[in-house]
């Protein structure tokens, strides 16, 4: 259950809870075809709401899932960010994963809301690590991830696609 009443805040962002009506504003970063160069391909609207709905479960369940990333200079949602379980051939993780619109890219926007959902899992939840899994072509990604204090544990096969992914890792303990 979703004990936490929730809503994070720092400098420049809110991360809050998805809604339906963050529906237009995702798909401009989940369909944008530069963004989401590294997945399969960019999410269609169909794929977008499915994303929507999927984290408010989880959130509902677990009180963990990707936050809408609101920019509080304009009060807009430019991305996703937050932590979801993952099952990994039986192994049950928590990634934090970010989705930035490409406008507001490179402005330390994905560290900032990565930082948060961070503090947020080991200082909430209890959880002594967490993961982002991450395309070995995907630099910006490796950077946030890097910044978070994450370093590469293994590589799997993961997604659709079974594609390599590198698996960051934090433990509480190595902060
Ligand atoms: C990954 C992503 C969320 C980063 O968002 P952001 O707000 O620009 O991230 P930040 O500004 O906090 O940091 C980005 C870092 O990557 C670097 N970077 C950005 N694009 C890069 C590129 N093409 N190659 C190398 N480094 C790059 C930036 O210089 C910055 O590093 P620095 O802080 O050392 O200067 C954004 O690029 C994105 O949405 N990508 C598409 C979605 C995605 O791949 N998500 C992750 C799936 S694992």
């Amino acid at each position: 259950m979703n004990d936490v009443p929730f809503g994070l805040e720092t400098k420049r962002l809110w991360l809050r809870p998805m809604a339906p009506s963050d529906a237009d504003a995702l798909e401009l970063v989940l369909g944008d075809p530069t963004t989401m160069e590294f997945y399969p391909a960019p999410f269609n609207r169909e794929q977008v709401e499915d994303w929507i709905t999927k984290n408010l479960a989880r959130q509902d369940e677990e009180g963990l899932s990707s936050w809408a990333v609101v920019l509080k200079a304009t009060g807009k949602v430019v991305g996703d960010c937050g932590p979801v379980r993952r099952d990994l051939k039986g192994a049950s993780e928590v990634e934090i994963g970010w989705h930035i619109r490409q406008d507001v890219q490179r402005k330390g926007l994905a560290t900032e809301a990565g930082m948060a959902a961070r503090k947020f899992c080991f200082d909430e939840k209890g959880l002594d690590r967490v993961i982002s899994l991450i395309r070995p072509e995907n630099l910006a990604s490796q950077k946030v991830a890097e910044h978070l204090g994450m370093h590469v544990e293994r590589q799997i096969k993961y997604g659709p696609k079974k594609w390599v992914h590198d698996v960051w890792a934090i433990e509480k303990k190595d902060l």
